[in-house]
């Protein structure tokens, strides 16, 4: 194995993970739910999702984007197309570290007064929290490391990874490409 590198979810780790949370979803929501997927690291993990879940999903996207670096402060660069007011909805995460997005999101999307609001997140890196977030759906919870794959990212790249992986983010700010040879086999 690459320095630094670590398996968290295999394929089989993710196919149980996504399971659970569908079956989770199902038992909360027999009426349908909307799931609100932040873009773009939620997209693998939506996708597997609703095809994991017996209840019928409306699908739908927002974007967020920071106003300066460093600043914390997030804005909505695309909003969701449908109106969530009276329906149930789960934003779909990729990872909540800080808090800071999902609160946001989270401001923003009570203000329509959907009949629920709940979150639900691949990855929780709870060692991070700024702002406290209630997450109804935790795919996996992971220590204070930086992670990649499965719609995660550094500089754009490993989202298509089918593995969650630890990775060490000063041999990534070295070389972005560090790990694709270890990870994309050839
Ligand atoms: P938060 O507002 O700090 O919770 O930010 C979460 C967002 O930061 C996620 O939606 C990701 O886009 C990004 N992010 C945070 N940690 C990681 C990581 O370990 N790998 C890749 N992206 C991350
Ligand atoms: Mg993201």
């Amino acid at each position: 194995m690459v320095e630094g590198l670590e398996i968290l979810l295999d394929r089989e780790g993710i196919e149980a993970t996504v399971a659970r949370i569908a079956e989770e979803i199902d038992e909360r929501h027999e009426d349908g739910v909307v799931l609100a997927a932040v873009l773009r690291g939620s997209v693998p993990f939506l996708a597997d999702l609703v095809r994991a879940m017996s209840v019928r999903p409306v699908i739908d996207f927002l974007a967020i984007t920071p106003y300066a670096p460093g600043t914390g402060r997030v804005r909505l660069l695309k909003d969701l197309d449908i109106d969530i007011t009276d329906r149930d909805v789960v934003v779909v995460e990729d990872i909540v570290d800080t808090g800071l997005n999902s609160a946001f999101v989270h401001g923003e999307l009570s203000r329509r007064e959907p009949r629920s609001l709940s979150f639900c997140t691949l990855v929780d890196r709870r060692a991070r929290r700024v702002v406290p977030i209630e997450l109804a759906h935790v795919g996996i919870e992971i220590p204070d490391r930086f992670v990649i794959g499965y719609g995660l990212d550094h500089e754009g790249r490993y989202r298509n990874l089918r593995v969650l992986a630890a990775a060490d983010p000063e041999i990534l700010a070295a070389d972005p490409d560090a790990y694709v040879e270890a990870l994309y086999p050839a």
